[in-house]
């Protein structure tokens, strides 16, 4: 079978060893949230501007991407660029861009050789156009792989999202199509930018911050939260195993009572 791989470096025994581990050891997450925080407090913790924390981000985005297809995660959603950080300074929003750029030009034809789909969720059309024109590119190019689902979330806030799903379904109503007594969960599921695929099982945070900061606050009301001390820099593929062990190891109850303590109940 081809071996899966975005970086340069063989993956090693030890690292396929680690993987099966988990595979083996319990239920590996259908869809991993990440919000990448921290690269500009590692970039400064070591005298350099934050710019070259987000270079080194990059680094992360790749190993991570890499080791989620490796075992068969289905959905990857990154925090790439939300709603709030267009309010940072104008230097740092262009360099961003560029790294977006120049990301998706090194590494769009790897990530079609590794049967990744590349989609995004976000205000697209707040984009410069040759961050658009990349990023179409590299969703055409990949639109029909099979393998992880990479979904870049770009210009995004969860209440965008939010808001742009209430005016679909308000829309609906004012044209007497749907009655409001009609709409429940699931309607607005469908509504929002994240209609195709599952809510995320895990969510996992960088940087010690225990916040949502307004990423996919409709779908992770029932996510299990993973929060590391770790800057996104420092986050790769060992740190992602722990995350999933933690994972393995919670009960989810999405509000009901365990399967046991429901026997005991019925009994
Ligand atoms: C948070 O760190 C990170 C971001 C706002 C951007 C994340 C971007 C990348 C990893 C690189 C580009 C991504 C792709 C997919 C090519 P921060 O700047 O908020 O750090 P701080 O909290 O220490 O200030």
């Amino acid at each position: 079978m081809k071996e899966l791989s975005l970086t340069k470096t063989k993956q090693t025994q030890e690292d396929k060893n680690r993987q099966k581990e988990l595979i083996d050891s319990g239920v590996v997450p259908e869809h991993i949230a990440i919000i990448m925080d921290g690269n500009g407090r590692w970039a400064q913790s070591k005298g350099n501007i934050r710019l070259f924390g987000h270079k080194v981000g990059v680094d992360s985005v790749r190993d991570i991407t890499e080791a989620c297809a490796q075992l068969g995660v289905k959905f990857l959603t990154l925090y790439a660029f939300s709603t709030e950080n267009w309010g940072r300074p104008s230097a740092e929003v262009r360099g961003l861009m560029r790294l977006l750029v120049s990301s998706l030009r090194k590494e769009a034809d790897n990530l079609h050789r590794n049967n990744i789909r590349l989609v995004t969720i976000g205000q697209m059309d707040r984009f410069p156009d040759d961050c658009i024109k990349e990023l179409d590119e590299a969703i055409s190019l990949t639109k029909d792989n099979t393998g992880l689902e990479l979904c870049l979330a770009l210009s995004y806030s969860g209440r965008w999202d939010i808001t742009e799903a209430v005016k679909k379904i308000a829309k609906h109503v004012e044209e007497g199509r749907l009655a409001p007594n009609l709409i429940n969960d699931q309607m607005i599921g469908d509504h929002l930018s994240t209609a195709s695929i599952p809510d995320p099982d895990l969510i996992i945070r960088t940087s010690g911050e225990y916040r949502i900061s307004n990423f996919l606050l409709w779908q992770l009301a029932y996510s299990e939260l993973y929060i590391t001390e770790l800057y996104w820099p420092d986050f790769r593929r060992n740190e992602l195993y722990e995350a999933i062990q933690s994972f393995q190891k919670r009960d989810r109850r999405f509000g009901k009572v365990r399967k046991k303590n429901k026997d005991e109940i019925s009994n």
